[in-house]
């Protein structure tokens, strides 16, 4: 009796034992979803990423499944969009070490910085999710192209729009005073416009590059032109 008993006792331990022992290497895919917003984003375009600004996402995770889940990190790369296993760039990544209860939402910060020429690349963003044995699982956040464009471009393209309609105006202006000088009837004293002599002209024009010049902002003044590309 107090044999079988003892017998039982380990049958059913070692059958315990096996269990947990299977039990251990299985552990499914934590039931995460993830999004990335890209700041100012329009429905429907490729997201577009301005270089050398800092470009803040924001990355939501929902946790769907039974058990806590941490994320632990988020990297990214930069890819060729023809192929996102040619790495242009990697990200810098970033640690949150933050618990993702069970059937509930977390939204964490993702910030890209960098300088990159205006062309379409492959943007990949992965998070490190941890579960409650302490396994590893990667979860893709992000993986489609992204456009990189410069910054303050726009403001630029008005200026020179507006510097070929100073300049055009300057030069329709002298074409005037010339035909003006040329032609026998200007001669004449005009009543309603008279013309202005070469010292108003230039004073005149003096005038303007001084309002151009405080138009412009201070920054651009020197090299308009000068962006950094890599
Ligand atoms: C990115 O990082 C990986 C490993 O961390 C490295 O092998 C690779 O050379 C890096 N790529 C670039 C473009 O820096
Ligand atoms: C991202 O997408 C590219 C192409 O669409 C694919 O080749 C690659 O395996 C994907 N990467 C991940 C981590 O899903």
């Amino acid at each position: 009796m107090f044999n079988l008993k003892t017998t039982l006792k380990a049958l059913v331990y070692s059958a315990l034992v096996l269990a947990s022992v299977s039990a251990v290497p299985v552990s499914d895919h934590p039931s995460v979803s993830v999004s990335a917003e890209f700041p100012n984003a329009i429905e429907g375009l490729t997201p577009s990423i301005i270089s050398g600004e800092a470009n803040k996402l924001k990355v939501t995770f929902r946790n769907s499944g039974k058990t806590d889940l941490k994320v632990n990190l988020i990297t990214g790369t930069i890819a060729e969009p023809d192929d996102f296993n040619n790495v242009i760039r990697n990200l810098t990544s970033y640690r949150y070490s933050t618990v993702l209860k069970s059937d509930a939402t977390l939204i964490l910060p993702y910030t890209i910085k960098v300088d990159h020429a205006s062309r379409e690349v492959g943007l990949t963003l992965v998070a490190d999710i941890i579960d409650s044995t302490k396994n590893h699982f990667p979860v893709v956040v992000y993986n489609s192209t992204v456009t990189f464009s410069e910054p303050m471009q726009s403001w630029i393209d008005i200026q020179l729009i507006f510097l070929y309609i100073l300049i055009a105006g300057i030069f329709g202006g002298v074409g005037m005073f010339i035909k003006g000088t040329l032609s026998p009837e200007a001669k004449k004293p005009a009543k309603k416009t008279p013309a202005m002599t070469p010292e108003e002209r230039e004073a005149a024009l003096e005038k303007m590059k001084v309002l151009d010049e405080d138009w412009i902002p201070e920054h651009h003044k020197k090299s308009p032109r000068v962006t950094k590309r890599r």
